[in-house]
């Protein structure tokens, strides 16, 4: 039996990369998959694209940056699937900044989506999955979050430990209600997202993208970053009945880079 059957999930940031490898992930575990994104041409591609498979998967354009669109997220997925078994809070933004170069206008760009946006679709969806007995929180975090030097931006790795400290206490606040809150924090993993923070720190650093992507990669002690579905794998785990016991964890995917 596939792991996920009859469960319904919400993936943010579902359009490319991390996000679209675990909505197809959970597609294919027999989940029915809702991807709130914020572009529509992504977001539609990819609805067409799992369907055309024979799944369940809607497209809900969704600005994480907005109270207001995540109650409609969360209200529509309940008005149209009846339950919400799980989230994966994924759509986050960064780009490559250097320390002196961080403004304030960065800061609220990134902590608007990647702080202030995972807590409040946490909070919104947590309120039905109490009201249902139970569900699935999986947070997209980084290594960032854990202090990974080659970060792209001091924000954002701030960005990060909040998430990794919110599912800390997200899952002490909800375990009672049978709701587990994990986080998975990738390392270097093959996005677009990685590809734009390379052209940045070309431009900054005079080296071509060649050299700093063969340096990160020598930096791997498993010498090699990850594909988007080595993060999805362990997405499937975390929203599947096999994890029921675990819960407030922060799980790396990162060949060895970090170690706490
Ligand atoms: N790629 C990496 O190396 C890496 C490493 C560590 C952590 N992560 C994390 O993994 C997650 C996914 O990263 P990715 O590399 O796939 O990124 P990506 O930029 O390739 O994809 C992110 C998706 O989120 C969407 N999005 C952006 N802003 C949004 C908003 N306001 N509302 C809704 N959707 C929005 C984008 O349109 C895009 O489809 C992020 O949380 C990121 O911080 C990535």
């Amino acid at each position: 039996m596939a792991r996920l059957e009859n469960k319904v999930a919400i993936v943010t940031g579902a359009g490319r990369g991390i996000g679209k490898a675990v909505a197809s992930h959970y597609v294919r575990e027999g989940a029915t998959v809702v991807l709130a994104e914020i572009d529509e041409t992504l977001g539609h591609k990819l609805a067409d694209e799992l369907s055309a498979g024979g799944a369940t998967a809607v497209f809900i354009k969704t600005d994480m940056n907005s109270l207001a669109d995540i109650d409609a997220l969360v209200g529509q997925t309940k008005s149209d699937f009846g339950r919400i078994d799980i989230l994966v809070n994924n759509a986050a933004v960064t780009k490559s900044l250097g320390f002196f170069d961080v403004t304030e206008e960065d800061w609220d760009w990134i902590h608007n989506v990647n702080t202030k946006g995972l807590f409040f679709c946490m909070q919104s969806v947590a309120k039905i999955m109490k009201e249902q007995g139970g569900g699935k929180i999986v947070n997209i975090a980084s290594i960032a979050g854990k202090g990974y030097p080659a970060t792209s931006n001091i924000a954002y790795a701030g960005s990060k430990g909040a998430a990794i400290a919110m599912t800390r206490i997200g899952a002490s606040s909800l375990a009672r209600h049978n709701i587990n809150v994990n986080s998975i924090c990738p390392g270097v993993t093959r996005t677009d997202l990685y590809y734009e923070v390379m052209r940045g720190k070309v431009a900054s650093s005079g080296k071509s993208e060649e050299e700093i992507i063969s340096a990160l990669d020598a930096s791997i002690p498993i010498r090699r970053s990850n594909e988007p579905g080595d993060i999805a794998d362990l997405a499937v785990f975390l929203a599947s009945e096999e994890s029921r016991n675990v819960t407030g964890q922060s799980w790396n995917v990162d060949g060895g880079l970090m170690w706490d």
